[in-house]
């Protein structure tokens, strides 16, 4: 029996996995409500689709232990997008032409029927690869069967290297796409498409014509979607470099506004900006609901850090289900509304500001809300401390001067990916108000600001026996206003 990472679940020793599951559980930085594995590590969701009302999230999964090693599709489903309930794994890479893992892909709905497209990762000994495109069925009830035709899409296009990956599927005028991520032969990133008029049979049709021939070596998980009368494009490039508030982590991810010509695959881009501003956000997935929302569903983590919660065996989550909108050219991402289902009883403060208010000693399970605003502000800076006990805090920062918005997680003992800072920006205009939302849980931070203009996804690892106090600040005057919830 093979103990490389290139193992799939079907061949666990006896009782590895009850094992796995129970080392997990020792760990209290595991989330709540958020959606994470139970062992191993996740990272990009997959497969968004509702079908039959019910909303099935599939991700990247690895069972045996914190590493990136062979990829397995898990799969969760929920009613409400608030209550998930765990499901057999839906696909495992047994086959020849997915001998290196079942990467990561979309779904969309064909007859009644959801199916799932996934690249099958395939490696040499020499240390090259390739890629094929393949399907699976997600039935009705639930259970996934791969295509027995496959691959869809066996190997790459002339001209790319074997860095082509993640199927986008959707469906306009009566054709199916297939949008790709590759690297061109000179080894820039790009976005290639495929066609095809039953879903099954795919004919190469060309690269996207983007204004950003040059930027970076990879564009992973792209995602294209129209939105309010524009025309969205999100990927994952690889190799930009920091710059200003922007680019931070170890790679990012960016959307990109503007129209696109299916005929020649043009893309007029008017705007591009980072999605997210926070330390831990990679890789999302959006998918249209029978609600007709557009919702977004990230991982919570970068490739190639290591965590501090890996010791216990799991790694990383998914972020909160969001709702997407355009205003102009900006990307709006707000929690799904159904989410207020997970408040306990509201608690209500307000006040006037002159210095630093300690508004909950010791935060509920450490899960908790803060919707809020800062009114009439006259003070230099107002914000917010998080997690905060006697030898740590998180620090939330409006700065007038700066003009600029700061997460500030340089106050921890259990640090990480400190190569890549330990403070993240974004640009903000000085205003006499700004409102605020916050989710907790556990090791996860969620923060959106102004109506989900800006935001901040960031895990924190508090140490394990530290109290959680909210306290709030302001370096002058502000009016504040804060509605504060438990979540369970
Ligand atoms: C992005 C990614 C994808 C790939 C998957 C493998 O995080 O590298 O490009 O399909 O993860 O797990």
């Amino acid at each position: 029996m093979s103990t490389s990472k290139y193992r799939t679940i079907f061949e666990a020793k006896p009782g590895e996995l009850e094992e796995l599951k129970n080392k997990a559980k020792q760990d209290s930085w595991q989330p709540i409500y958020h959606i994470y594995p139970e062992y191993g590590l996740m990272n990009d969701p997959n497969g968004l689709i509702q079908l039959n009302g019910e909303y099935h999230v599939f991700y990247q999964w690895y069972p045996y232990g914190a590493i990136h090693g062979m990829k397995h599709w898990a799969h969760v489903k929920s009613k409400d997008l608030v209550n998930w309930e765990r499901l057999p794994v839906a696909i495992a890479p047994t086959e020849k032409y997915e001998s290196h893992g079942a990467y990561s892909g979309g779904a969309v709905v064909k007859d009644g029927k959801g199916l799932l497209y996934y690249t099958g990762n395939v490696k040499y000994e020499d240390g090259s690869r390739t890629a094929n495109q393949c399907m699976a069925i997600l039935h009705e009830d639930g259970t996934v069967e791969k295509y027995s035709q496959n691959p869809v899409v066996e190997g790459v296009p002339v001209g790319y290297t074997g860095h082509v990956r993640d199927p986008k599927v959707w469906k306009e005028n009566d054709m199916y796409y297939m949008l790709l991520g590759a690297q061109r032969e000179n080894e820039t990133g790009t976005l290639i498409v495929y066609e095809s008029t039953d879903a099954l049979d795919w004919r190469f049709k060309g690269e996207v014509k983007t204004k950003l021939p040059d930027f970076g070596y990879m564009w992973e998980c792209p995602d294209y979607f129209k939105l309010d009368g524009k025309d969205v494009f999100v990927f994952s490039p690889q190799g930009i470099q920091a710059e200003g508030h922007n680019f931070h982590n170890i790679y990012n991810v960016i959307y990109a506004v503007g129209t696109f010509n299916l005929d020649d695959l043009t893309f007029d881009m008017e705007y591009y900006r980072e999605i997210d501003k926070g330390f831990d956000f990679y890789a999302p997935q959006t998918f249209e609901d029978e609600q007709g929302r557009r919702l977004m569903f990230s991982w919570i983590g970068n490739p190639d850090v290591e965590y501090p919660s890996d010791q216990y065996g799991w790694a990383h989550a998914l972020t909160l289900p969001r709702e997407l909108s355009l205003e102009g050219t900006e990307l709006v991402q707000k929690p799904v509304s159904e989410l207020t289902k997970l408040r306990d009883d509201a608690v209500h403060f307000r006040g006037r500001l002159t210095d630093e208010e300690v508004i909950i000693d010791e935060a509920t399970n450490n899960a908790y809300e803060i919707d809020m605003s800062f009114t009439n502000i006259e003070a230099s800076q107002v914000g917010f401390q998080l997690f905060n006990s006697k030898e740590e805090t998180l620090t939330l920062v409006f700065d007038h001067e700066k003009e600029e918005v700061r997460v500030d997680r340089s106050h921890f003992k259990h640090q990480y990916a400190t190569d890549y800072g330990v403070v993240r920006t974004e640009k903000w205009e000085s205003a006499s108000c700004v409102d605020v939302r916050i989710f907790v849980d556990k090791s996860i931070l969620e923060v959106y600001i102004n109506g989900g203009k800006t935001v901040f996804t960031s895990r924190i690892f508090p140490q394990k026996d530290s109290k959680s106090a909210v306290t709030v600040f302001a370096k002058g005057e502000a009016n504040y206003q804060i509605a504060y919830y438990g979540l369970s």
